[in-house]
């Protein structure tokens, strides 16, 4: 799949709850600019949960929080998760183009909101991720719990309550970034959501219509006055 002219933000997030999407349109957003000529590279800010539940159901345990506790599995995740997006950015310093995150820094306040951690937890963690700046778009592919669930029950490598989704969901609404955030329905098939995610890439690259009508102005007054004096002049010689 191409695209005309593509606009190329140089860091995109995608984020939302567990099930939402991110996975599957980050690296599929990351192909299609590929493809359309825009260097683009898919990259993942996890916070190890995945592999802490994996290292847990090891030792009989159901997760990371089961393995770790919750909040030690929080304080693990807020480390793994800011070294992981460390390393994205310094990639990124390095290689330039454009980059297509699944994951950021909201995620781990959103999970720290949602598993219920103290205020002072969150406040440390943002005094530690002030050194990311926020990305030039943040997608925030907004899920039905329910139809996250079933996804995640379909994928069949993890679980989630439908209590926790919806709680992770209420996190995500109630941070204070949430108004900077690209809301994208994700209810619907992945053509769907690229399509939406895409749309709102390229109304971004599209000219301001208010600014393109005032440059308009701007460079046609002149113009205008150069006319007319060139008309009043050609008349006055007929
Ligand atoms: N729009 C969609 N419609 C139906 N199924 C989807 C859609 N998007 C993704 N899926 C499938 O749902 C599952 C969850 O998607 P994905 O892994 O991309 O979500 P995620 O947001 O990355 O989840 P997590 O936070 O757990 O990593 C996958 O099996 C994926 O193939
Ligand atoms: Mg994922």
């Amino acid at each position: 799949m191409t695209h005309g002219r593509v606009p190329a933000p140089g860091m995109i997030a995608l984020v939302g709850i567990d099930g939402s999407g991110k996975t599957t349109q980050a690296h599929r957003l990351a192909r299609e600019l590929s493809a359309a000529g825009v260097r683009a590279a898919y990259r993942r800010n996890a916070g190890g949960r995945h592999w802490f539940g994996r290292l847990a159901r090891l030792f009989g345990k159901s997760d990371g929080d089961a393995l770790l506790g919750r909040r030690g599995m929080l304080a693990v995740e807020s480390v793994l998760r800011w070294l992981a997006i460390l390393r994205t950015l310094l990639r990124r310093a390095v290689t330039g183009g454009t980059v297509v995150m699944d994951r950021y820094a909201f995620c781990q306040y959103a999970s720290l909101r949602a598993r219920s951690a103290k205020p002072a937890a969150e406040r440390r963690a943002r005094l530690a991720y002030r050194l990311f700046r926020a990305p030039d778009v943040t997608f925030f592919l907004d899920v039905d719990p329910q139809v996250a669930r079933d996804r995640i029950d379909a994928r069949g490598y993890d679980s989630e309550t439908l209590d926790y989704l919806a709680a992770a969901r209420a996190a995500y609404y109630s941070l204070p970034e949430f108004a900077t955030f690209v809301v994208i329905d994700a209810n619907g098939t992945p053509d769907q959501v690229s399509a939406a995610i895409h749309a709102h890439l390229a109304g971004r690259a599209a000219p301001d219509p208010g600014h393109s009508v005032r440059s308009m102005i701007v460079a046609g007054g002149p113009l205008v006055a150069a006319l007319a004096v060139a008309g009043e002049q050609f008349t006055e010689t007929l």
